[in-house]
């Protein structure tokens, strides 16, 4: 279904070099499930973003990421695809989509969508044709499936974990039905891995990419751009060190070589639509191979996640600053900061929770927005929502099901958003029962409390991001270190901003300058513990 431009169709204020908007672009990533729902089921959707784009251009976000919002079954929240092509009806559909590419361009908001190429969802038709079509089909190429070990195939194929908790393997019934084969899913058993040796599999990507480009999407984030090529002969692998949800360097299930290829396939395709980037999600550690994802022919950008994973500690944070830098400069690559996302625990939380994890998370933020690249912001950082403890009875990511009751999984950083009001669902639904519930403390969380407050966290992420936007000072491409007492660090970015961070229980004494911006306020001009501070 295509949609006639309206008469009164707004006009789009995107503007400037569009080849490299990207390469300083502040994105921010809705979780579409959780930022607002429009039409009273308890769950965030489409028409919701479009409602609370006001809101956005008021933040003074360049981009959107909206995590998956395509046909699903929702096993994974989305990240299990039935029809990559269409929007699933939970969200809206293929009109609210046009409409909220038009009215965010009209805000001069670009937007990005998800795309998870390494699985489908089983509900997909290709993977229903494979289990209908038997052992040796051309359907069934189009997925990773093999006999089982052992006498009569009763044993997987190979000892490869979920990442979800359980086997990677499950068995099917063949159509005659006799106990068959074993098909291969890295996540969910309701996300069959693809085979990316078959030719098939890229021609529909590429459908895909052109299907979303050709309706004004500005580009995508891919989901497990490590995944995808898979090792050849499926090797077992010494597992004495897996944990559920991550990966390490030497796992064989990610970052196999032939993965480059692929993604010079992409950007192949991306290339003639000269507007529009891709970021990959790429948990690799080691800085030559992560490299590899962002050389000029492969990805634009490469989610870094070192921000992420790093304790409140100066040391530790210029180590993470340092590698993320070091990780793209050998390739000539533009470098990416996050502190968190619907996968990790929230910021708020990660750094000791309560009004101190709060302090701190605000000082972060000062950090991520002050350094050259590009910023990803999830959605409720800059409300500084904690994590939420929910109950067991609330809890719906698969991986607390897979995991046997052991791994929480990651709701907890997927609280929906609260807007206004003094009890939930804070305006975020009409309905109260909202598809996580909603902490009552969060009154003085919502934006509507923040948005008058100038010291709430809101405030301090609006003014950096104008700042961030406006000042020539917040521009260059390089950063250097000043010396600092112990516990503290300071950077002058190229184009003469300085970032100050104090990790220490005690005040500090700044450098010579003006503050434009502190995460908390100067006592006797010094900056104190936990909080840091912009200078020019
Ligand atoms: C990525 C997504 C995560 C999802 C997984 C499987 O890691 O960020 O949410 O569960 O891929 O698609
Ligand atoms: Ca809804």
């Amino acid at each position: 279904m295509t949609v006639t431009p309206r008469e009164d169709q707004p006009t789009s204020r995107i503007t400037g070099d569009a080849r490299s908007w990207w390469s300083d672009a502040v994105f921010y990533q809705v979780y579409p499930r959780s930022f607002s729902d429009s039409n009273g089921d308890g769950i965030g959707d489409l028409g919701g973003v479009i409602d609370r784009l006001g809101y956005l251009e008021l933040l003074g976000v360049d981009a959107l990421w909206l995590s998956p919002v395509m046909r699903s079954p929702m096993a994974d929240h989305g990240y299990d695809v039935s029809d990559p092509r269409d929007i699933d009806p939970l969200f809206g559909d293929l009109a609210t989509m046009d409409e909220l590419i038009v009215e965010a361009h009209a805000r001069g908001i670009r937007v990005t969508m998800d795309l998870v190429p390494n699985h489908t969802s089983s509900e997909h038709p290709w993977f229903r044709e494979a289990l209908a079509d038997g052992p040796g089909s051309s359907t069934r190429d189009r997925y990773i499936f093999r006999d089982g070990r052992g006498p009569d195939g009763a044993q997987p194929p190979n000892n490869w974990p979920s990442v979800f908790g359980g086997p990677a393997w499950t068995r099917i019934t063949e159509p005659d039905g006799t106990p068959g084969q074993w098909y291969l899913h890295i996540f969910a058993r309701e996300q069959p891995d693809l085979n990316w040796d078959n030719p098939e599999v890229f021609a529909d990507l590429e459908k895909t990419l052109r299907f979303w480009l050709h309706r004004g999407i500005d580009g995508f984030r891919i989901d497990v751009a490590h995944g995808m090529a898979k090792p050849e002969g499926l090797p077992d692998h010494d597992w004495n060190t897996n944990e559920l949800l991550k990966n390490d360097d030497d796992d064989p299930r990610f970052n196999n070589p032939a993965v480059h290829e692929i993604h010079r396939g992409i950007r192949r395709v991306m290339n003639e639509y000269p507007h529009a980037m891709a970021v990959g999600e790429i948990w690799v550690r080691d800085n030559e191979r992560f490299g590899e994802y962002v050389r000029p022919d492969e990805l634009h950008l490469g989610f870094n996640f070192r921000l992420a994973e790093t304790a409140f500690d100066a040391d530790a944070v210029r180590a993470a600053i340092e590698n993320s830098l070091d990780a793209v400069a050998h390739v000539g690559g533009t470098p990416t900061w996050t502190l968190s996302n619907h996968d990790v625990e929230r910021e708020v939380t990660r750094y000791g929770g309560g009004p101190r994890g709060v302090t701190r998370a605000r000082a972060m933020a000062l950090v991520e927005l002050a350094l050259p690249g590009a910023a990803f912001i999830y959605n409720g950082a800059e409300l500084g929502l904690p994590n939420v403890d929910l109950p067991d009875a609330a809890l719906q990511d698969p991986t607390w099901e897979r995991s046997g009751h052991t791994e929480r999984g990651r709701d907890g950083c997927r609280v929906p958003v609260p807007w206004e009001g003094d009890r939930p669902p804070f305006g975020f639904s009409t309905s109260p029962d909202t598809w996580l519930p909603i902490p009552p403390a969060w009154t003085p969380l919502t934006v509507e409390s923040q948005l008058e407050d100038v010291d709430s966290t809101l405030s301090l992420y609006r003014a950096a991001l104008e700042m961030r936007a406006n000042l020539p000072e917040c521009s260059g491409p390089g950063i250097d270190w000043y010396g600092s007492p112990p516990g503290c660090f300071g950077f002058r970015r190229s184009g003469g901003l300085i970032c100050v961070l104090n990790t220490t229980d005690a005040p500090i004494q700044l450098p010579p300058g003006t503050v434009l911006l502190a995460s908390a306020p100067l006592a006797d001009g010094l900056l104190p513990a936990d909080s840091a501070a912009w200078l020019v």
